[in-house]
Protein backbone atom coordinates (compact mmCIF):
# COMPACT_ATOMS: atom_id res chain seq x y z
CA UNK A 1 0.00 0.00 0.00
CA UNK A 2 2.47 2.40 1.05
CA UNK A 3 4.60 1.53 -2.06
CA UNK A 4 1.59 2.18 -3.97
CA UNK A 5 1.45 5.40 -2.77
CA UNK A 6 4.44 6.13 -3.31
CA UNK A 7 4.66 4.75 -6.80
CA UNK A 8 2.04 7.15 -7.58
CA UNK A 9 3.68 10.11 -5.56
CA UNK A 10 6.70 9.17 -8.38
CA UNK A 11 4.36 9.11 -11.40
CA UNK A 12 2.97 12.39 -10.61
CA UNK A 13 6.30 13.92 -9.83
CA UNK A 14 7.77 12.59 -13.36
CA UNK A 15 5.02 14.24 -14.90
CA UNK A 16 4.09 10.67 -16.12
CA UNK A 17 6.61 10.89 -18.95
CA UNK A 18 7.96 7.80 -18.25
CA UNK A 19 11.15 9.11 -19.78
CA UNK A 20 13.83 8.10 -17.45
CA UNK A 21 16.55 10.99 -18.19
CA UNK A 22 13.59 13.15 -16.20
CA UNK A 23 13.28 10.78 -13.50
CA UNK A 24 13.85 12.96 -10.21
CA UNK A 25 13.60 9.87 -7.53
CA UNK A 26 16.50 8.53 -9.89
CA UNK A 27 19.29 10.92 -9.47
CA UNK A 28 22.74 10.75 -11.86
CA UNK A 29 24.43 13.60 -9.74
CA UNK A 30 25.17 14.54 -5.89
CA UNK A 31 23.31 17.28 -6.22
CA UNK A 32 19.79 15.20 -7.38
CA UNK A 33 20.89 12.99 -4.67
CA UNK A 34 20.68 15.99 -1.81
CA UNK A 35 17.45 17.10 -3.58
CA UNK A 36 16.04 13.56 -3.40
CA UNK A 37 16.89 13.14 0.64
CA UNK A 38 15.45 16.35 0.75
CA UNK A 39 11.83 14.95 -1.08
CA UNK A 40 12.12 11.95 0.82
CA UNK A 41 12.22 13.71 4.39
CA UNK A 42 9.50 15.76 3.59
CA UNK A 43 7.32 12.78 2.03
CA UNK A 44 7.91 11.26 5.31
CA UNK A 45 6.77 13.77 7.19
CA UNK A 46 3.84 14.39 4.97
CA UNK A 47 3.41 10.60 5.53
CA UNK A 48 3.55 10.66 9.34
CA UNK A 49 0.98 13.52 9.75
CA UNK A 50 -1.43 12.12 7.16
CA UNK A 51 -1.44 9.12 8.96
CA UNK A 52 -1.80 10.39 12.35
CA UNK A 53 -4.49 12.59 11.66
CA UNK A 54 -6.59 10.03 9.66
CA UNK A 55 -6.55 7.44 12.86
CA UNK A 56 -7.06 10.43 14.94
CA UNK A 57 -10.20 11.38 12.16
CA UNK A 58 -11.19 7.36 12.11
CA UNK A 59 -11.38 6.76 16.00
CA UNK A 60 -13.33 10.04 16.32
CA UNK A 61 -15.77 8.87 13.36
CA UNK A 62 -16.61 5.45 15.28
CA UNK A 63 -16.17 6.55 19.32
CA UNK A 64 -18.45 9.30 18.90
CA UNK A 65 -21.05 8.23 16.12
CA UNK A 66 -24.48 8.43 16.35
CA UNK A 67 -25.98 5.11 18.17
CA UNK A 68 -29.30 3.84 18.20
CA UNK A 69 -31.91 4.70 20.75
CA UNK A 70 -29.90 7.68 21.88
CA UNK A 71 -31.38 11.26 21.04
CA UNK A 72 -29.39 13.62 23.72
CA UNK A 73 -27.27 16.25 21.94
CA UNK A 74 -23.60 15.81 23.33
CA UNK A 75 -21.71 18.05 25.98
CA UNK A 76 -20.27 21.29 23.88
CA UNK A 77 -16.88 22.65 24.36
CA UNK A 78 -14.80 25.54 23.44
CA UNK A 79 -11.47 25.86 23.34
CA UNK A 80 -8.87 23.89 24.77
CA UNK A 81 -5.07 25.34 26.03
CA UNK A 82 -3.87 22.44 26.17
CA UNK A 83 -4.97 20.88 22.76
CA UNK A 84 -4.08 24.07 20.74
CA UNK A 85 -0.81 24.09 22.18
CA UNK A 86 -0.23 20.96 21.36
CA UNK A 87 -1.19 21.32 17.35
CA UNK A 88 0.63 24.39 16.80
CA UNK A 89 3.96 23.38 18.84
CA UNK A 90 4.50 19.92 16.46
CA UNK A 91 3.67 21.73 13.10
CA UNK A 92 6.95 23.86 14.40
CA UNK A 93 8.63 21.42 14.92
CA UNK A 94 8.13 19.08 12.12
CA UNK A 95 8.67 22.64 9.97
CA UNK A 96 11.90 22.79 11.74
CA UNK A 97 13.08 19.24 10.70
CA UNK A 98 12.18 20.09 7.26
CA UNK A 99 13.44 23.52 7.09
CA UNK A 100 17.04 23.10 8.52
CA UNK A 101 18.03 20.47 5.86
CA UNK A 102 16.46 22.45 3.14
CA UNK A 103 18.62 25.64 4.20
CA UNK A 104 21.43 23.98 4.75
CA UNK A 105 21.36 21.85 0.95
CA UNK A 106 20.46 25.04 -0.94
CA UNK A 107 23.20 27.02 -0.04
CA UNK A 108 25.25 23.67 -0.26
CA UNK A 109 24.25 23.69 -4.14
CA UNK A 110 26.12 26.88 -4.85
CA UNK A 111 29.31 26.26 -2.60
CA UNK A 112 32.63 24.83 -3.91
CA UNK A 113 35.81 23.43 -1.82
CA UNK A 114 38.58 26.02 -2.27
CA UNK A 115 41.11 23.35 -4.41
CA UNK A 116 38.33 21.86 -6.03
CA UNK A 117 38.66 21.62 -9.54
CA UNK A 118 35.07 22.92 -11.76
CA UNK A 119 34.27 23.52 -15.18
CA UNK A 120 32.35 26.65 -15.87
CA UNK A 121 29.30 27.25 -17.53
CA UNK A 122 27.54 30.79 -18.44
CA UNK A 123 23.88 29.72 -19.20
CA UNK A 124 21.90 32.72 -20.94
CA UNK A 125 18.04 31.64 -21.18
CA UNK A 126 16.33 32.95 -24.41
CA UNK A 127 12.39 32.67 -25.57
CA UNK A 128 13.24 30.13 -26.30
CA UNK A 129 16.47 28.12 -26.43
CA UNK A 130 19.69 27.66 -24.00
CA UNK A 131 22.80 29.22 -24.68
CA UNK A 132 25.73 27.02 -23.25
CA UNK A 133 29.23 29.32 -22.95
CA UNK A 134 32.55 27.76 -21.33
CA UNK A 135 34.39 30.42 -20.78
CA UNK A 136 37.86 29.45 -20.15
CA UNK A 137 37.47 27.15 -23.02
CA UNK A 138 36.89 29.27 -25.33
CA UNK A 139 33.58 27.84 -26.29
CA UNK A 140 30.16 28.71 -27.25
CA UNK A 141 26.95 26.43 -28.34
CA UNK A 142 23.56 26.33 -27.52
CA UNK A 143 20.59 23.41 -26.65
CA UNK A 144 23.62 20.85 -26.24
CA UNK A 145 25.46 21.20 -22.67
CA UNK A 146 28.67 18.59 -22.68
CA UNK A 147 29.67 18.10 -19.14
CA UNK A 148 32.22 15.88 -18.29
CA UNK A 149 31.59 12.74 -15.42
CA UNK A 150 32.29 13.56 -11.83
CA UNK A 151 33.43 17.11 -12.08
CA UNK A 152 31.65 19.49 -10.79
CA UNK A 153 29.93 22.18 -12.96
CA UNK A 154 29.30 25.72 -11.97
CA UNK A 155 26.37 27.28 -13.92
CA UNK A 156 26.66 31.02 -13.62
CA UNK A 157 22.60 31.97 -15.15
CA UNK A 158 21.80 34.70 -16.82
CA UNK A 159 18.77 35.94 -18.44
CA UNK A 160 17.90 37.85 -21.18
CA UNK A 161 14.60 38.54 -21.74
CA UNK A 162 11.62 37.24 -19.58
CA UNK A 163 11.78 34.56 -16.08
CA UNK A 164 12.73 31.06 -16.73
CA UNK A 165 13.89 28.36 -14.81
CA UNK A 166 16.98 26.02 -15.85
CA UNK A 167 16.32 22.36 -14.48
CA UNK A 168 17.73 18.88 -15.29
CA UNK A 169 15.81 16.71 -13.78
CA UNK A 170 18.31 13.75 -13.39
CA UNK A 171 20.76 16.06 -11.93
CA UNK A 172 18.95 18.95 -9.76
CA UNK A 173 17.68 22.57 -10.09
CA UNK A 174 15.41 24.08 -10.57
CA UNK A 175 17.13 27.58 -10.83
CA UNK A 176 15.07 30.75 -11.83
CA UNK A 177 16.67 32.24 -14.57
CA UNK A 178 16.29 36.27 -13.78
CA UNK A 179 16.77 39.34 -16.53
CA UNK A 180 19.36 41.44 -14.64
CA UNK A 181 20.23 39.15 -12.35
CA UNK A 182 22.82 36.51 -12.03
CA UNK A 183 21.62 33.16 -10.20
CA UNK A 184 24.17 30.47 -9.87
CA UNK A 185 23.92 26.07 -9.20
CA UNK A 186 26.40 23.25 -8.85
CA UNK A 187 25.72 20.25 -10.61
CA UNK A 188 27.35 17.18 -11.36
CA UNK A 189 26.75 13.70 -13.18
CA UNK A 190 28.46 10.44 -11.60
CA UNK A 191 27.56 8.40 -14.80
CA UNK A 192 28.22 8.84 -18.69
CA UNK A 193 24.73 9.52 -20.50
CA UNK A 194 22.18 11.74 -21.87
CA UNK A 195 19.94 13.68 -19.90
CA UNK A 196 17.51 15.84 -20.55
CA UNK A 197 17.01 19.60 -19.18
CA UNK A 198 13.76 21.98 -19.20
CA UNK A 199 12.59 25.10 -18.76
CA UNK A 200 10.45 25.49 -15.68
CA UNK A 201 8.48 28.76 -15.85
CA UNK A 202 5.85 29.71 -17.90
CA UNK A 203 7.65 32.15 -20.00
CA UNK A 204 5.53 32.49 -23.22
CA UNK A 205 3.93 30.21 -26.39
CA UNK A 206 7.50 28.29 -26.74
CA UNK A 207 7.71 27.40 -23.09
CA UNK A 208 6.67 23.64 -22.94
CA UNK A 209 9.24 23.32 -26.09
CA UNK A 210 12.31 25.26 -24.36
CA UNK A 211 14.04 21.55 -23.84
CA UNK A 212 17.79 20.93 -23.84
CA UNK A 213 19.98 17.99 -24.22
CA UNK A 214 22.59 17.52 -21.30
CA UNK A 215 25.51 15.21 -22.93
CA UNK A 216 27.50 13.73 -20.02
CA UNK A 217 30.73 12.61 -20.98
CA UNK A 218 33.64 10.53 -19.48
CA UNK A 219 37.01 12.44 -19.19
CA UNK A 220 38.51 11.24 -22.16
CA UNK A 221 35.32 12.14 -24.45
CA UNK A 222 34.88 15.35 -22.99
CA UNK A 223 38.48 16.55 -24.00
CA UNK A 224 37.53 14.76 -27.52
CA UNK A 225 34.64 17.42 -28.02
CA UNK A 226 36.25 20.23 -26.56
CA UNK A 227 38.96 19.87 -29.05
CA UNK A 228 36.54 19.18 -32.00
CA UNK A 229 34.18 22.53 -31.05
CA UNK A 230 37.99 24.43 -30.47
CA UNK A 231 39.21 23.45 -33.70
CA UNK A 232 38.53 25.90 -37.15
CA UNK A 233 35.20 25.53 -38.46
CA UNK A 234 35.70 22.75 -41.19
CA UNK A 235 36.77 23.42 -44.39
CA UNK A 236 33.95 23.67 -47.58
CA UNK A 237 34.35 20.82 -49.61
CA UNK A 238 32.01 21.25 -51.78
CA UNK A 239 30.01 23.98 -54.50
CA UNK A 240 26.74 23.72 -52.53
CA UNK A 241 28.44 24.36 -49.23
CA UNK A 242 30.18 27.52 -50.77
CA UNK A 243 26.91 28.66 -51.87
CA UNK A 244 25.41 27.67 -49.29
CA UNK A 245 28.24 29.99 -46.90
CA UNK A 246 27.04 32.99 -48.84
CA UNK A 247 23.34 32.86 -48.64
CA UNK A 248 24.05 32.27 -44.71
CA UNK A 249 26.48 35.55 -44.97
CA UNK A 250 23.18 36.96 -46.93
CA UNK A 251 20.41 35.54 -44.48
CA UNK A 252 21.38 34.65 -41.35
CA UNK A 253 24.59 36.30 -40.22
CA UNK A 254 22.03 39.40 -38.42
CA UNK A 255 21.25 37.05 -35.62
CA UNK A 256 23.61 33.71 -35.88
CA UNK A 257 27.40 35.63 -35.22
CA UNK A 258 25.87 37.15 -32.13
CA UNK A 259 26.95 40.50 -33.41
CA UNK A 260 23.78 41.98 -33.21
CA UNK A 261 22.95 41.68 -29.22
CA UNK A 262 19.41 42.86 -29.53
CA UNK A 263 18.21 40.06 -31.78
CA UNK A 264 20.47 37.35 -30.34
CA UNK A 265 20.60 33.41 -32.27
CA UNK A 266 21.93 30.60 -31.24
CA UNK A 267 25.55 30.09 -32.33
CA UNK A 268 25.57 27.85 -35.12
CA UNK A 269 29.36 27.02 -36.10
CA UNK A 270 29.29 23.80 -35.06
CA UNK A 271 25.72 23.30 -35.96
CA UNK A 272 26.73 20.00 -37.78
CA UNK A 273 27.75 18.20 -34.54
CA UNK A 274 24.49 18.68 -32.44
CA UNK A 275 21.95 15.67 -32.48
CA UNK A 276 19.34 18.42 -32.48
CA UNK A 277 17.51 21.42 -34.19
CA UNK A 278 16.26 23.96 -32.09
CA UNK A 279 16.43 21.18 -29.03
CA UNK A 280 14.07 18.80 -30.62
CA UNK A 281 13.83 17.96 -33.99
CA UNK A 282 16.51 15.39 -35.15
CA UNK A 283 19.53 17.08 -36.45
CA UNK A 284 19.10 16.17 -40.28
CA UNK A 285 19.21 17.71 -43.90
CA UNK A 286 15.11 16.76 -43.68
CA UNK A 287 14.26 18.35 -40.34
CA UNK A 288 16.55 21.63 -40.97
CA UNK A 289 14.76 22.28 -43.71
CA UNK A 290 11.34 21.96 -42.55
CA UNK A 291 12.92 23.98 -39.58
CA UNK A 292 14.07 27.12 -41.80
CA UNK A 293 10.82 26.93 -43.54
CA UNK A 294 8.38 27.64 -41.01
CA UNK A 295 9.87 27.89 -37.63
CA UNK A 296 7.02 28.70 -35.49
CA UNK A 297 5.09 25.86 -36.81
CA UNK A 298 7.25 23.92 -34.65
CA UNK A 299 8.04 25.66 -31.83
CA UNK A 300 5.19 28.62 -31.38
CA UNK A 301 6.76 31.54 -30.31
CA UNK A 302 10.09 31.10 -31.69
CA UNK A 303 12.24 34.57 -32.66
CA UNK A 304 13.76 32.84 -36.30
CA UNK A 305 11.61 34.01 -38.92
CA UNK A 306 10.65 32.08 -41.80
CA UNK A 307 13.13 31.52 -44.43
CA UNK A 308 10.69 30.47 -47.40
CA UNK A 309 11.56 32.75 -49.45
CA UNK A 310 15.03 31.00 -51.19
CA UNK A 311 15.35 29.08 -54.12
CA UNK A 312 14.66 25.69 -53.71
CA UNK A 313 18.58 25.44 -54.93
CA UNK A 314 19.94 28.18 -52.44
CA UNK A 315 17.98 26.25 -49.45
CA UNK A 316 19.43 23.01 -49.93
CA UNK A 317 22.55 24.99 -50.22
CA UNK A 318 21.88 26.90 -46.86
CA UNK A 319 20.91 23.29 -45.46
CA UNK A 320 24.48 21.34 -47.00
CA UNK A 321 26.85 24.24 -45.21
CA UNK A 322 25.09 24.08 -41.56
CA UNK A 323 25.79 20.33 -41.54
CA UNK A 324 28.72 21.08 -42.72
CA UNK A 325 29.94 22.86 -39.75
CA UNK A 326 31.37 20.32 -37.37
CU1 LIG B 1 11.58 29.44 -20.67
CU2 LIG B 1 9.64 28.41 -19.84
Amino acid sequence: RGLFVFALFALVLTGCSGHESLNVLDPSGSAGEKQLDLIKLSFLIMLGVFAVVITIYIYVLIRFRKRKGVDVMPKQTHGNTKLEIIWTVIPIILLGILAVPTVTTTFDLTKIAQDEEVVNVKVTGYQYWWEFEYPELGIKTAQELHIPVGKKINFEIHGKDVLHSFWIPALGGKVDVIPGRVTNVILDANKPGDYQGKCAELCGAGHALMDFKVKAHSAEDFDKWVTQMQAPPAELTTDSEKRGEEVFQQNCLGCHAGINQSVPGPDLSKFGTRDTIAGMLKNNPENLKKWLHDPQAIKAGANMPKIDYLEEKDLDALVDYLESRK
